[in-house]
């Protein structure tokens, strides 16, 4: 994929009349696409739980690669409102209330958590960065607790030095741990995606 040279305008742009094309719903869709690419993170049959997934993009995309025999469950604070394929069912809630968002999840693993949650952002760094690893820390816990041991993790964390403790965090639980900055992700963006894979059999 060739990243549109100019301004942040015409970048933006560019993605936006991409996804409107393709029939996605948000131009996050290619970040996802370019990990997939790269790290072959999801594949046909997979359990897929996608945090952070309104308006949707990444369900469908997830859904078109596990196919009809695997299964995606997205959560977020906000409804998604888009047609989603079958094998992908929604829920609205808080991932901060880790409890009720357990029940809500259910007992099954999943065989990939991703996390493209992002905070409202206050325009200070400092703040940002914090509630964007607060998002990170909790979308581990999900991963350590409901991923089955040698399954994938993909999470957007905000650059910082929180980001350093947040990687070591998800290289402990994941033997093969690599950080992602997609050419679709604007320059000037903070975000960077922590790739987890082949979780480690916890004791
Ligand atoms: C960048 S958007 C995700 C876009 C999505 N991946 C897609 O492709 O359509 C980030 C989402 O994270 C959600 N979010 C932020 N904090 C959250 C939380 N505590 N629990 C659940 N979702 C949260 C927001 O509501 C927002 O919809």
């Amino acid at each position: 994929m060739t990243r549109p040279t100019s301004g942040g305008n015409r970048w933006a742009d560019h993605y936006t009349r991409k996804a409107k094309q393709d029939g996605y719903a948000a131009r996050s869709v290619y970040k996802l696409e370019e990990i997939q690419a790269r790290h072959r993170i999801l594949r046909p049959g997979d359990r897929v739980l996608d945090l952070g997934c309104a308006p949707g993009s990444w369900l469908v995309f997830a859904a078109r690669i596990v196919g009809p025999q695997g299964r995606v469950v997205g959560l977020d604070l906000k409804p998604v409102t888009i047609a989603l394929p079958a094998q992908v069912c929604t829920l609205v809630a808080d991932l901060r209330n880790s409890e009720s968002v357990g029940e809500e999840i259910g007992a099954d693993g999943f065989d990939v958590v991703l996390s493209d949650m992002a905070p409202s952002t206050t325009g200070n760094r400092t703040t940002d960065a914090a509630r964007s690893f607060d998002l990170a820390m909790s979308a581990l816990e999900v991963a350590r607790t409901r991923l089955r041991s040698g399954g994938g993790f993909v999470c957007k964390i905000f650059q910082g030095p929180d980001a350093k403790l947040f990687e070591a965090a998800v290289r402990r639980l994941f033997p093969e741990t690599r950080l992602f900055k997609p050419q679709s992700s604007r320059k000037a963006s903070r975000e960077i995606f922590v790739i987890g894979k082949g979780k480690r059999q916890e004791e």
